[in-house]
């Protein structure tokens, strides 16, 4: 599942960000072969704690992939990966994520911060094939601006088809209204004043901070743009998702105790959860079965699997659909058994 790359080089993007570049061995290039706007999940032992984040692909060839970290106060893993440097070894799984542009058309791009890293990758796909890119993107202030040379280049690159939009919230700008937070309210500004064709676009894809992506995603409501056009990958820092309380069943369950079985690429194997345990994924772990996880966070889909038996609720959903929810889809990372016995099919597509 995780293979150990090596980093090819790492540049400094702004002052609290770097962009890593791995060297993607020959004999796992299709393993790696990626879809623009999908992550990797980079795997390191941080003072005994085995961590794991995912981090958007900015760019990738069959033998190189950049992915784009940001330091979060306090971030255990984006504080250890601003030393890293060249010729070091980093655990990364595959690339996986479903923040990928399917649309044939113009698309709309609205980012703020980190959440720029898988628009690069999608702006340079869309704009390869011949369709047009609108990119709006939020920073305080130009220095904090990540990818400004990829923007640069995709810019000269494509003059007629790419519009790029900065807005700046504490550094002032001449025209009024790109100064600012990227919210709701400011990008149907910029529509109404012509600067971005919502209603054109194929598909709008929306990446950053939680708050941003739902302000946003009212106005388009609001505006009668289909949702199934609108995409977006929301992410948080370090202890800020907001999970829902537990049920009485859930509690009487991990009170009374509960045996689950996973089915993990083709085995199956038991262990049991109790009121002790603070997620299925931490209690597999300390009785020696490793699943799949990443944000544990319920944003990226890492851990999904389908409930096949039994019954749970989950803490938090960022990512399934609602067919997937039908479906009996659930994310291991949230999931809180509601029945003495509960079964969770890892392989089920
Ligand atoms: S580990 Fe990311 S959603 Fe569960």
């Amino acid at each position: 599942m995780f293979h150990s790359l090596t980093i090819h080089s790492v540049t400094r993007e702004t002052a609290d960000s770097v962009a890593i570049t791995f060297d993607i061995p020959q004999d796992h290039t299709g393993e790696f072969a990626f879809l623009p706007g999908q992550y990797l999940t980079l795997r390191a032992d941080v003072k005994g704690d085995d961590i794991r984040r995912s981090y958007s692909i900015a760019e990738g060839t069959d033998a190189t992939m950049t992915v784009g970290v940001k330091h979060v106060e306090d971030g255990a893993f984006s504080t250890f990966a601003q030393d890293l440097a060249a010729g070091d070894t980093v655990q990364v799984m595959p690339p996986e994520g479903r923040f990928t542009c399917d649309e044939i058309g113009p698309v709309v791009l609205i980012a703020a911060g980190s959440g720029i890293t898988p628009m690069v990758a999608i702006a340079a796909d869309v704009l390869a094939r011949g369709d047009e890119v609108t990119l709006i993107y939020g920073n305080r202030r130009t220095e904090n601006i990540m990818f400004r040379a990829a923007l640069g280049n995709l810019k000269d690159k494509y003059l007629d088809k790419f519009t790029l939009i900065h807005i700046l919230s504490r550094e002032e700008q001449d025209v009024d209204l790109l100064n600012g937070r990227v919210t709701g309210a400011k990008i149907a500004t910029l529509a109404d004043a012509d600067a971005v064709d919502l209603a054109g676009a194929k598909g709008i894809y929306i990446c950053g901070p939680g708050d941003m992506i739902d302000d946003v995603a009212q106005m388009l409501d609001t505006r009668g743009i289909d949702k199934s056009a609108v995409h977006f990958e929301r992410f948080f820092q370090d202890g800020e998702v907001q999970r829902a309380p537990r049920s009485e069943q859930a509690t009487a369950a991990a009170q009374a105790g509960v045996a689950v079985e996973v089915i993990l690429d083709g085995t199956r194997r038991d262990f049991s959860f109790s009121n002790d345990d603070s997620s299925l994924i931490d209690a597999a772990a300390r009785q020696g079965i490793e699943l799949p996880f990443s944000c544990k966070g319920g944003m990226c889909c890492t851990c999904r699997c389908k409930v096949s038996e039994g019954s749970a609720e989950m803490a938090v959903n960022y990512s399934l659909e609602q067919w997937e929810l039908d479906a009996g889809f659930t994310l291991a990372c949230q999931t809180r058994p509601t029945s003495s016995k509960l079964v969770l099919d890892f392989d089920a597509v």
